[in-house]
């Protein structure tokens, strides 16, 4: 079953509408809605604050602010992760951020709640704010960390000395902007009291830390609070936490005794979970003629709240991926009155990558060298910053293969050398890397007396295809048919999951059902064999084989429906686990990591400086695969996602108010189908990281965002001899350097 292009066995509940989100759950009862109230400025303090209107408007049941809000608990550092803590809301009158919630007003219907929001009378004074990243990116600070506990700065050898020595330099500044995860289902709540219990329809990739960042900031034993949320509509690092959404659903809810829904509104996603933080990163390559390079070095800066740190890895790749004795990467903060930076898929690694394989593709120009070959000379051995082997590393055979399908031979040796009418034609490739991580997840497979299996686990599916493969490593499993296995996640009273984030879901919750059902089948096989009622009795339990609902031992078999009703009656169950990657020698001994290759081709107009991507396609080597369906999709809509970080996406700050002013999708782009040709793919090589866990596989949900749209922005230099280091590529930065069309 693992390995099979199984159809999503969630598919026919969505096309029918019947998988349930957050805000749809109608068998809370009738729910009163919440609307959230933004400050209007982004620094400064509420002077007045007067309810009294909206309070009065038809329908209205509640109007909370920092004068009535209920007593909440506080943000404690010492919780390793910030998604597992308190989010206090409307703690005083200060304001730290544009659209920071200043109230909310619940009413019988959201159009009432909305209405009477408009009557929320607040004056504020407003404080000098930074907000403009480009002011204050000198005034920084260094991390202590950075997010996933990576070290801040690593120097291996002497930079310095290795790159004044290199013969070919390169030395350049990137800058790439804010941007936002945008999951087609907004961030969305609905919490519904039951007695002493809460139980909160969220939407959130992690079940475990939702209930403890709820019931902390509630000052509620965990136990009480029940979160459930079986189907979300993408979160792309949005959801790894909750916000006020959640927060103040769960507040008004218990202050009412009531059902409490609150959605943000598209415009206020821009303001209330984060963004990825904008940065500045200068890289320096040194190498020999030959092209082997001497001295790597990345150097990042980036925004950051000044109440909740958040540094990206965005150096960090980098760290394990080219050859070269003397090395270099650092990160600094510098803290702006802005909404705080997240997680957004493949956090670091994305604008990282767009700016290193840029600075490849340089050098290769530098050097007058195929950008490929430069890649594989500089393959290394073992990972040059960690000195520890990799895992199963194979970046070389990306590329060849890569290359081969995509006709690279074909690629205009010189830039802007090949048109086609108005048409300037561009080939573009770079590598793709990306650490592989594991966290703590339980997983519970039981076994009823009706002879299906019930996978049991909070862990949760963005629409990245979790109930599908779940399925089939239970049916691998246990040797059963998949219509005979049920899977039950995002319930946060199922044993607990890092959930999904960090390419991490999938292998982790895999993991944990392959080892539960070998708990499973080894418990079985000892009722079996021990008992001289099975005709499986005095057999040797290792050589039973699982298949179609029977256990076999040589010629002898037995269904486990009636091992199951001879000696578990009730059912019988088993918790299968991973451990953190932290407990895990493999990840310490090892240097555990994805790999890719893509291949683009572009069209530039040389009129406008429109640019169409033609074709594109990636070759990825990822370990195992589970499904090869839900894989290319994962994979493609990665390849996709760096086409916009490339040529299209970019939230602006308003550097007076601190506001976003393209907060909505008329103004903040991201591909849609009329940008992407119907010519792309996705190519995963055969694999098995053996090194990763016992089922070969690693995570994909990210890897194919890096390194994909620096190939975009290659091509396009190939195309017009045009180098933007200033992302999105716009036609405004591209115009001026075009070459005359005649
Ligand atoms: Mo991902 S940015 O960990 O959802």
């Amino acid at each position: 079953m693992i390995g099979q292009a199984v159809n999503r066995v969630d598919g026919p509940l969505k096309a029918t509408g019947r998988a349930t989100y957050a805000y749809e759950h109608w068998e809370a009862g009738r729910p009163l809605y919440g609307f959230i109230v933004g400050a209007t400025i982004g620094k400064g303090r509420i002077t007045r604050i007067d309810t009294e209107e909206a309070e009065g408007a038809s329908g209205v049941q509640l109007v909370m602010t920092h004068l009535n809000v209920p007593a909440q608990g506080t943000r404690d550092e010492s919780i390793p992760f910030e998604y597992w803590r308190a989010q206090p809301m409307l703690t005083g009158p200060d304001v730290h951020f544009f659209g920071e919630p200043v109230a909310l007003v619940v009413a019988e219907t959201f159009e009432q709640a909305r209405d009477a929001a408009d009557l929320v009378e607040v004056e504020y004074h407003a404080g000098r704010g930074r907000f403009d990243f480009g002011e204050f990116e000198d005034d920084t600070y260094v991390p202590k960390t950075l997010n996933a506990g990576l070290p801040t700065d690593t120097a291996v050898g002497d930079f310095d000395a290795g790159f004044a020595r290199a013969e070919v330099k390169v030395d350049e500044q990137y800058t790439t902007p804010y941007e936002f995860s945008m999951p087609i289902e907004p961030n969305a709540s609905m919490a519904e009291p039951r007695g002493e219990d809460l139980v909160v329809y969220a939407s959130c990739q992690i079940t475990d830390a939702a209930r403890d960042s709820v019931a902390s900031t509630l000052l509620m034993d965990p136990e009480r609070v029940h979160i459930v949320t079986p189907f979300v509509g993408g979160g792309f690092g949005s959801k790894l936490g909750i916000h006020s959404e959640t927060i103040l659903a769960a507040l008004a809810a218990r202050m009412l005794g009531r059902p409490v829904k609150v959605t943000l509104t598209r415009q206020q996603v821009f303001q209330l979970v984060g963004m990825r933080p904008t940065s500045s990163q200068r890289v320096r390559l040194g190498a020999g003629p030959d092209g082997r390079l001497a001295a790597i070095a990345h150097d990042v800066t980036m925004h950051t709240n000044p109440d909740v740190e958040y540094a990206e890895q965005t150096a960090a790749t980098v760290r394990s991926l080219y050859a070269a004795p003397h090395r270099l990467t650092s990160h600094r903060l510098t803290a702006l009155d802005l909404p705080r930076g997240t997680d957004v898929r493949a956090p670091g690694e994305a604008p990282g990558m767009l700016s290193v394989e840029s600075a490849m593709d340089e050098l290769a120009d530098a050097l007058g060298m195929d950008p490929v070959e430069l890649r594989i000379r500089n393959e290394p051995t073992v990972d040059p910053e960690r000195n520890v082997p990799y895992s199963d590393r194979h970046l070389v055979e990306c590329l060849r293969e890569g290359a081969r399908r995509f006709g690279w031979e074909d690629r205009p040796a010189t830039p802007a050398s090949v048109r086609e009418g108005r048409w300037l034609i561009g080939y573009g490739m770079s590598a793709a890397i990306r650490g592989h991580f594991q966290g703590p997840t339980t997983v519970r497979v039981r076994l009823e007396p009706d002879g299906t299996a019930a996978v049991q686990t909070d862990m949760t599916d963005l629409g990245t295809g979790t109930y599908t493969i779940l399925t089939q490593v239970g049916a691998e499993g246990l040797g059963l048919p998949l219509d005979r296995v049920r899977i039950d996640l995002g319930r946060s009273d199922h044993p607990s999951s890092w959930g999904s984030g960090g390419s991490w879901g999938a292998t982790n919750s895999s993991t944990a059902v392959h080892r539960a059902c070998a708990a499973l089948r080894t418990k079985l096989l000892d009722a079996a064999c021990g008992d001289p009622r099975s005709p499986l009795h005095g057999r040797d339990p290792a050589a039973a084989v699982f298949a179609g609902g029977d256990v076999a031992i040589g010629d002898a078999s037995e269904t486990l429906l009636e091992i199951v009703a001879r000696h578990h009656p009730d059912g019988v169950e088993a918790e299968g686990q991973t451990r953190f990657m932290g407990d895990d020698p493999n990840y310490s001994d090892y240097s555990i990591n994805t790999y890719g290759a893509h291949f683009a081709e572009v069209g530039v107009d040389g009129d406008t400086a429109e640019i169409r991507l033609r074709r594109m396609l990636s070759v990825f080597s990822v370990g195992r695969v589970f499904n090869p369906k839900t894989a290319r999709s994962q994979l493609i809509g990665g390849m996709i996602w760096g086409v916009g970080a490339a040529l299209e996406e970019e939230a602006v700050v308003d550097p007076r108010s601190g506001a976003f002013v393209n907060r909505d999708f008329a103004g903040y782009l991201v591909p849609v189908n009329g940008d992407i040709p119907a010519d792309i793919d996705a190519v995963v090589l055969e694999g098995y990281d053996d090194k990763a866990n016992p089922l070969g596989a690693k995570g994909i949900g990210e890897v194919g965002i890096c390194g994909s749209g620096a190939a975009v922005a290659n091509a396009v230099f190939n195309a017009t001899g045009v180098r933007v280091r200033d992302f999105p590529i716009t036609l405004e930065k591209l115009l001026p350097g075009l070459p005359a069309m005649v």
